[in-house]
């Protein structure tokens, strides 16, 4: 059977009203789980609750909770946080050390015993293009470096679940796309990783599941395909420009739009999709292409969103 990584049950957290101020219920009674080995990815909009919820898994907040269980254990053990990596959102690591003591730090916090360490330090470092400064002092770095010096410092003690809130924030392109390859390779290795994140398309390209959080609630989960591929509408692709008398002969299917080359369908069944491609065929249309409408995770992410607004 397929085990969980991260398994939580009725989470709820409430931030007490400050001075003058009303109380903040940042998250509304959160269950959701996610199976060990995979790229799992938290979003929602500036606010929604998504550093709070990590917060609360690894207890730096205190929260109320029916159940949660990491890698197995109950939350309460902490000697479970030991498998455990994590790259806060807006960290500030001591700025008197240099890379490579940072490294060190974070392995003795974590009660790693690995005598690799040295072997393994090296190694992170030129994974995520550090290694020239390894020896430079944290507050020279630029806050690209922090991120990539933030992601060696969350794997360090080889976890087997790593918090990841907003990682790519202020990388470049090129080193987004090199931190999502670490995660892949990371993944490979049988990793659990879980990612806080608003960027969308980047999301997208690696994430095996996810869910959407808004104001504190859960109001998607599950992967990006069955939230992004609508069943029922197809396009189909065709050799030449679809004429009056072909979309007469087409009268008994539901067509949603005609382009350049193209007519969408909406079908009530499959059977349909070969029907429509028989008649297609009969009146001397080549059928170059056919393809499940996609909307992007962008506009699912919206719409989702917004109607769950109050
Ligand atoms: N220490 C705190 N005291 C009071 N309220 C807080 C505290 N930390 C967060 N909040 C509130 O809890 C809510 C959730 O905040 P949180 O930082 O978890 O959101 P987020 O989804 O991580 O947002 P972002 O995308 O901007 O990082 C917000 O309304 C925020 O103002
Ligand atoms: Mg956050």
């Amino acid at each position: 059977m397929e085990k969980n990584a991260i398994e939580i049950e009725g989470l709820t957290k409430i931030y007490p009203a400050g001075l003058g101020g009303k109380e903040v219920k940042a998250l509304d009674d959160v269950s959701f789980a996610v199976p060990e080995g995979i790229i799992f990815s938290l979003l929602g909009p500036n606010g929604a609750g998504k550093t709070t919820l990590v917060k609360a898994l690894l207890g730096i907040v205190h929260a109320r909770f029916t159940k949660i269980n990491l890698l197995g254990e109950p939350v309460e053990n902490i000697k479970v946080k030991e498998r455990i990596g994590y790259l806060p959102e807006n960290h500030k690591f001591p700025p008197y050390l240099n890379g490579g003591q940072l490294l060190k730090f974070t392995a003795e916090l974590h009660n790693y015993k690995g005598d690799d360490f040295k072997e393994r330090s090296r190694f992170l470092l030129e994974k995520v293009k550090m290694s020239k400064w390894r020896k430079a002092k944290i507050k020279t770095y630029s806050k690209g470096m922090m991120q990539r010096l933030g992601l060696a410092q969350a794997v360090i003690h080889n976890p087997d679940l790593i918090f990841l809130d907003e990682p790519t924030d202020g990388v470049d392109p090129i080193g987004r796309k090199e931190i999502r390859d670490f995660l892949i390779s990371l993944k490979e290795e049988g990793k659990t990783i879980f990612i806080n994140s608003h960027l969308l398309s980047e999301v997208e390209m690696i994430s095996d599941s996810i869910a959407i959080l808004n104001k504190g609630k859960v109001v998607y989960s599950g992967s990006v395909e069955a939230l992004t591929t609508s069943k029922e509408v197809y396009e189909v692709e065709l050799n030449k420009n679809p004429d009056d008398y072909i979309l007469f002969k087409l009268r008994d299917f539901d067509v949603v739009e005609t382009k350049e080359k193209e007519i969408v369908f909406k079908i009530k069944n499959e059977e349909e999709i070969s029907k429509i491609v028989d008649i297609l065929r009969e009146n001397d249309f080549v059928i170059t292409g056919l393809n499940k409408r996609k909307s992007s995770l962008e506009e699912k992410f919206i719409s989702l969103v917004e109607r769950t607004k109050d």
